[in-house]
């Protein structure tokens, strides 16, 4: 049975403190917001793969919890993945997070698919489709925001495919030691693939085809993203991010929002679902939650949410995805998308 580990066993709130990174004060509710530049990267130790599609595989930082207990400087950090105010768990790779990076790469490569077979719709069909136009805008002009993002797998899928990605994490040293390291390691590792391909094809084309257009025909067939797209950071809690993205203008402007693992209490799912409201192109912005159905000894879970969402009546929500691989409790990937006003 999945439990998380907490401070308390109860999964009640730790004692109130000051979170050793965070830009704030005592709990999660009152922690501050701010952007991280990303300067502040700090190197990391080990790396790991995570495979994500046959077409895309991404190199994330390895942390373990007596290094994230030293980075935090709580020992505590040791023996709990989350400890309510202080550290939410960003270090540690969640299942949903491998769940989420994994759905949104399928949903590109059908996508991809169907562009390339250019065919008709099927009336049956319809519904897919409309479910999967968040895929068909997702790449260079489109803007995700990735919520709780830890190692932030879901939005680095989002960055290769060429969307603009700002990660989100309550801990401001999660980013700078762990998803700043993931976007810099994975970056380099398409523009040197990206470089790769370029060279044969320009090596393979006759000579007038050198160049520009033979880099970005090779770039583009390899299906690599050739320029940098933009990643922003931002530290803090979910409560507090609305007041800051209204101040950097960035209130509902996002296409995509991208957050797994995220729903496992009560009281921090209505403190997301705010953030999420806040971030959404109205009319058109589209949210996709990955969790576990029920968080034993939390009270989170998909039911909850979905019940949250739908009570508010501003979207629908809907389950897109299961996951049932007998590692842990049920899975699934939500989707939430605006009702007509
Ligand atoms: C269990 S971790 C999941 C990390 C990652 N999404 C994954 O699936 O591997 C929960 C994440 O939610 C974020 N989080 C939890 N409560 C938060 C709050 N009140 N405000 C801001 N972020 C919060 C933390 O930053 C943490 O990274």
């Amino acid at each position: 049975m999945f439990r998380f580990g907490f401070a308390d066993p109860k999964g009640e709130p730790a004692e109130p403190a000051a979170p050793s990174d965070g830009p704030g004060e005592a709990s999660a509710e009152h922690i501050g917001a701010e952007e991280v530049p990303d300067s502040e990267s700090k190197p990391t130790g080990a790396q790991e793969t995570a495979v994500i599609s046959p077409e895309l595989s991404l190199i994330k930082g390895v942390v373990s919890n007596a290094q994230a207990a030293n980075i935090l400087s709580d020992e505590r950090v040791e023996e709990n993945d989350l400890i309510a105010g202080v550290y939410e768990g960003g270090f540690k790779t969640w299942e949903g997070g491998l769940d989420l990076a994994q759905f949104v790469a399928l949903q590109l490569d059908t996508q991809r698919a169907a562009g390339q077979q250019a065919q008709p719709a099927e009336a049956g069909e319809q519904e897919h489709q409309e479910q999967q136009q968040w895929a068909a805008q997702l790449g260079p002009g489109s803007r995700v925001m990735e919520l709780g993002c830890g190692h932030g797998l879901p939005g680095l899928v989002a960055l290769w495919a060429g969307a603009e990605v700002h990660f989100q994490d309550y801990n401001r040293s999660v980013l700078t030691t762990l998803t700043m390291q993931n976007v810099a390691a994975n970056r380099s590792a398409w523009a040197s693939r990206s470089a790769w391909a370029s060279h044969r094809q320009a090596a393979a084309a006759p000579s007038s085809e050198t160049g520009a257009a033979a880099s970005a025909a090779a770039a583009s067939s390899s299906g690599e993203q050739s320029d940098a797209a933009v990643a922003r950071y931002f530290a803090g809690s979910w409560d507090a991010l609305p007041g800051l993205l209204e101040e950097l203008g960035l209130q509902h402007s996002y296409d995509l929002l991208l957050t797994a693992e995220t729903i496992y209490s009560l009281e921090a799912m209505r403190s997301l679902y705010r953030a999420i409201k806040a971030c959404l192109r109205p009319g058109s912005g589209v949210a996709l939650v990955a969790a576990k159905s029920y968080y034993f000894g939390v009270g989170g879970g998909t039911a909850a949410f979905t019940k949250l969402v739908r009570e508010d009546g501003r979207f629908s929500c809907e389950q897109v995805a299961v996951i049932n691989d007998g590692a842990s409790n049920k899975r699934e990937i939500l989707r939430l998308a605006p009702l007509p006003a």
